[in-house]
């Protein structure tokens, strides 16, 4: 391929190159999971990654302002014009001392990445700022996704600003009320299948492909080069030093795919020197990941993956009739598309995978809320990930962390309320009820 960049098959045995002017959701030859691939002596690149931060002084550009395009360098596969963005990136890298202290760690290694601080609220607005440009290339009109409700809400915003029309699927009452309300109020047309994620996202594919729609979700490889910024902006926020850990929260295993693909290809350029290793934190309601890779020993294996151990697996829980549970309905998720894509990225960085139960989920949203900025269930999985291994001592106190906060607070206020009001955690902090009554007032603030 004699372009900048090109689509290429994740399967060896296929390998098929297709140009980006295309736009598929699986290898049309085989099925498989397509990735973009770039050459790289065709793209003209700031020489050190610190070049990339002297664009804060030209943020009156709009590419340079938003915290996607600002790496434009890392995923050239359009053209200028064609790219969208309504200032997606603007987060921050929070060193958070605090936390750090109440979970045995040394002072200075803690960081969280907020990612909360997107335009809808969530990290997917770095993959649509990505994916919509791509759709703009190909000249899509019309588009949709399957959702927990983060990727409706990114989908139903980023569509209105670039006039498409957009139509998200989401499984009946498995959407918290933040998430559902965006995507009404960005003017999406949202279908509830009477199901599951894995139902929906099944049924968006078949879709898409009979009315030619322009599929969103992140078996779209476009959307991934997007999510890779957000480990570009964690470089940054560390003043380009590599941390020692990432940890991330895992439902359809884009976002892993996406950091794994980000530090293999800086390495590859010579950016960095090493690759920090990565933790994968399920939810024990919804442990695919962790089953496979933990317990069946489901390998990247030079992308000779056993299909056989994955198509076993989800034969059983046919079986078992199984619907994934978990109170972090993000990544409520059994069926995962990204599966072999994050299988490639834990090789890359030497990762390993944990499941976290709904208990330690919440408690750890709740230490967030008090130490940090605050975040979603999903997103809280990573702290209790990393208090599981903290005590086994895969992760040393003294070593660097950054756990990415996928969600804001707000999207889910019904689990944050239930759980303080019910007093069932460690750190329930419920409202006291009191007479209107100002001796019984004051009596009660002592
Ligand atoms: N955290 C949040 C807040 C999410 O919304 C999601 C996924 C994840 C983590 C998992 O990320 O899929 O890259 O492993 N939400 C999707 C959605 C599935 O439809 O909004 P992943």
């Amino acid at each position: 391929m004699a372009e900048k960049a090109y689509q290429k098959c994740i399967n060896p045995d296929c390998a098929a190159l297709f140009s980006c002017d295309e736009s598929f959701f699986k290898c049309p030859k085989c099925g498989d999971l397509l990735d973009i691939q770039y050459n790289w002596d065709k793209i003209k690149t700031p020489k050190k990654l610190a070049d990339f931060s002297k664009r804060w002084a030209t943020r009156d550009n709009r590419l340079d302002f938003s915290g996607v395009w600002r790496f434009r360098e890392r995923l050239d596969f359009c053209d200028d014009k064609f790219k969208v963005t309504i200032g997606e990136g603007q987060t921050l890298l929070q060193q958070n001392d605090m936390l750090a202290e109440f979970l045995g760690m040394k002072k200075g290694c803690l960081h969280l990445q907020y990612e909360g601080l997107n335009p809808s609220g969530s990290f997917k607005d770095n993959g649509m700022a990505a994916a919509f440009s791509h759709a703009k290339m190909v000249g899509a009109k019309s588009c949709a996704c399957a959702s927990t409700g983060n990727t409706s809400a990114a989908v139903a915003l980023y569509a209105h600003h670039c006039g498409m029309k957009c139509t998200v699927f989401i499984g009946s009452g498995r959407i918290a009320y933040g998430k559902l309300s965006q995507a009404m109020d960005y003017g999406a047309k949202t279908i509830q299948i009477l199901g599951d994620f894995d139902d929906c996202m099944k049924q968006v594919q078949a879709v898409c492909t009979e009315l030619k729609l322009y599929l969103l979700n992140s078996l779209n490889p476009f959307r991934l080069e997007g999510q890779k910024a957000i480990m570009y902006r964690i470089l940054e926020g560390l003043n380009w030093a590599v941390p020692d850990w990432i940890i991330v929260p895992g439902g359809n295993l884009g976002n892993s795919s996406a950091f794994g693909k980000a530090f293999y290809e800086l390495k590859e350029l010579g950016l960095i020197e090493r690759v920090p290793r990565m933790a994968i934190i399920n939810a024990t309601g919804a442990d695919t990941l962790t089953e496979l890779v933990n317990n069946r020993k489901l390998k990247w294996n030079n992308g000779k993956v056993d299909n056989k151990k994955i198509s076993d697996f989800y034969a059983e829980l046919t079986a078992k009739k199984f619907s994934p549970h978990t109170c972090a309905s993000a990544i409520e998720i059994s069926r995962p598309v990204n599966l072999k894509k994050c299988l490639r990225a834990i090789d890359v960085t030497n990762g390993v995978v944990r499941a976290v139960p709904d208990e330690a989920i919440v408690d750890a949203k709740a230490l967030i809320g008090k130490y940090g900025l605050g975040c979603e269930p999903a997103s809280a999985a990573t702290i209790a990930g990393l208090q599981v291994l903290l005590a086994e001592k895969t992760i040393k106190p003294n070593e660097t962390i950054a756990c990415v906060l996928t969600g804001h607070s707000l999207k889910d206020p019904d689990v944050t309320v239930d759980y303080h009001k019910k007093k069932s955690g460690k750190y329930s902090n419920p409202p006291v009820e009191c007479p209107n009554d100002l001796r019984e007032i004051i009596k009660l603030m002592s």
